[in-house]
């Protein structure tokens, strides 16, 4: 990750510096300190080039002057918009703007002296997400095409404050990227055991993780999960990782407050997440172009393991329980059928009618367990589990499906201000009568029309009617162009609006 630092305002002496400049109608800038040091620095280049490219200092406004003097390789001016009007979500983008400018620099500096340190710490945080790059099995990279940037000196007279903001927004960042770097590695190398393994990493940060094999699985009755796993020879895993911020860890630590008796412990938020490593598709096989999309078909797991890190990376005051499913679904003389019938975790019996509808019995299984084990305040599941959500909404929100309004709020909140955007989805019994089956208690598969609804309304069915939320985030987990502090790739969808949401709602 890229290194922040924190200094003074002071005119560097070498390298890049971006200028976030106010928006002011007349001459921009001309009254900022450090615009109007580098602008005799340079000969009143910075003043001719204001007024060349109509600089204004609107919010998205940008303009780059190349080796403005012989001491600075470039000055980079950002457009941060009327003082006092900055969002978290705007300032994010100007560092991500400038970071994406800055690729090819060794060391830069960002002028933030005309926002608060708080702000500041936002910019750093969009320059961090957006220097983000997934090169692990780049071997051969030419030398121009390499990303430079490694550290960041962020420009504030409140050095302390910004740092302290930094601190825990550092800890998030640090989740999106694991979440990032999950959906990025291939499905060779990522299969539930290693998925399960990067899991068990995560008590390094304070979680408490717990991996079930495919053994316990099945003597637990996970048979929808177990159905989808059947045709690999990648087992599956089941891993729970719990976040206890308000009560301590189960066994008194050393140096930690012990922890709480489980009986007194606040209920947990609950997140649950889809991850198959692969999804082929199984014997209801998909067609191949496009199938090697199908690596990141563990996202939503991806999205629940990096918010879990990210409430542990900034010691969050909540408790919080994630679940990962972690299967591969692959055809062969061992994999499942359609027609087949499979007893859940629930008792309840499912027809299979297409095993390319995987997620929804791994959910299954999950959600079940999650309610009869955590006790939550609610859950919430993230899955990429519809083509149908892509068409209804693309890739501008997330679709959430929920039998709670209060929660539903929350996260549509939530998805606002972290700019991982969700749009509410309709439900309700008409959906639902569609899963009828003539052999078992349900079909997991309906028509065409309407299709990422009654996948809702079959998931509805293992909640056991606690506050649930369904994020189907098919459309969301990979991204095929660069935004401001997302370059293409996996996005990590979800981490930050769920840290968002706990933040904002659930934290004492
Ligand atoms: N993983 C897919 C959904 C998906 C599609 C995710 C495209 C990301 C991009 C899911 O398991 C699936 O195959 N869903 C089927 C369900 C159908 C068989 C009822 C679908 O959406 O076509
Ligand atoms: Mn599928
Ligand atoms: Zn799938």
């Amino acid at each position: 990750m890229l290194d922040i630092a924190f200094a003074q305002p002071a005119l560097p002496t070498a390298g890049a510096l971006v200028l976030l400049v106010a928006e002011s109608a007349a001459e921009p800038a001309a009254h900022e300190a450090l615009f109007a040091a580098a602008d005799e620095a340079t000969g009143g280049t910075l003043t001719r080039a204001v007024a060349v490219a109509e600089f204004r200092g609107k919010v998205g406004q940008a303009t780059t002057i190349l080796a403005p003097s012989a001491a600075l390789t470039r000055v980079i001016l950002v457009g941060v918009g009327k003082p006092g009007e900055l969002t978290k979500l705007q300032a994010e983008e100007a560092g991500g703007h400038a970071a994406a400018a800055l690729a090819r620099e060794a060391t830069a500096s960002v002028d933030a002296s005309a926002l608060s340190p708080e702000l500041a710490a936002h910019v750093a945080l969009g320059a961090a997400l957006r220097g983000y790059r997934f090169d692990r099995y780049r071997t051969a990279e030419k030398a121009e095409d390499k990303r430079l940037l490694a550290k960041l000196t962020v420009l504030t007279a409140n050095i302390d404050a910004a740092a302290a903001a930094w601190a825990p927004l550092k800890g998030v960042a640090g989740g999106v990227f694991l979440a990032r770097d999950l959906a990025s590695e291939p499905p060779n190398v990522l299969n539930p055991a290693e998925m399960a393994e990067r899991c068990r990493a995560l008590t390094s940060l304070g979680l408490e993780v717990e991996v079930l094999g495919p053994s316990e699985l099945k003597k637990l009755g996970f048979g929808a999960l177990l159905g989808v796993a059947q045709g690999s020879v990648n087992e599956a895993r089941v891993v729970v990782m719990q976040w206890h911020g308000v009560s301590g860890p189960a066994k008194s630590g050393k140096g930690k407050k012990a922890g709480a008796a489980a009986a007194t412990r606040p209920q947990p938020v609950a997140f649950v997440g889809k991850g198959v490593t692969f999804d082929s598709g199984g014997i209801s096989i998909k067609p191949a172009g496009g199938m090697e999309d199908m690596k990141w078909d563990m996202a939503g797991a991806g999205a629940v393991i990096g918010a879990m890190a990210a409430l542990a990376g900034r010691q969050a005051r909540v408790d919080a329980v994630g679940i990962v499913g972690l299967v591969e679904n692959m055809p062969s003389g061992s994999a499942q059928r359609p027609g087949d019938v499979v007893t859940t975790l629930s008792g309840q019996t499912v027809e299979i009618i297409n095993t390319d509808a995987e997620g929804r019995m791994v959910l299954a299984d999950l959600l079940w367990y999650c309610q009869s084990q955590f006790n939550p305040k609610f859950m919430v599941d993230l899955a990429t589990l519809t083509g149908a959500i892509i068409v209804s909404l693309g890739h501008e929100h997330g679709g959430m499906f929920s039998n709670d309004d209060a929660l539903a709020a929350h996260l549509s909140q939530a998805g606002a201000a972290s700019g991982e955007k969700l749009w509410r989805m309709p439900m309700g019994e008409a959906y639902d009568r569609q899963l009828k089956s003539d052999i078992a208690d349900m079909k997991h598969v309906t028509g065409r029309p309407g299709s990422a609804i009654t996948a809702a309304q079959f998931l509805l069915r293992f909640a056991n009617a606690k506050p649930w939320a369904h994020l189907d985030i098919a459309g969301m987990a990979w991204s095929s162009k660069d935004a401001a502090c997302v370059p293409k790739g996996a996005t990590a969808y979800g981490v930050r609006l769920l840290d968002q949401m706990v933040a904002e709602h659930y934290e004492g």
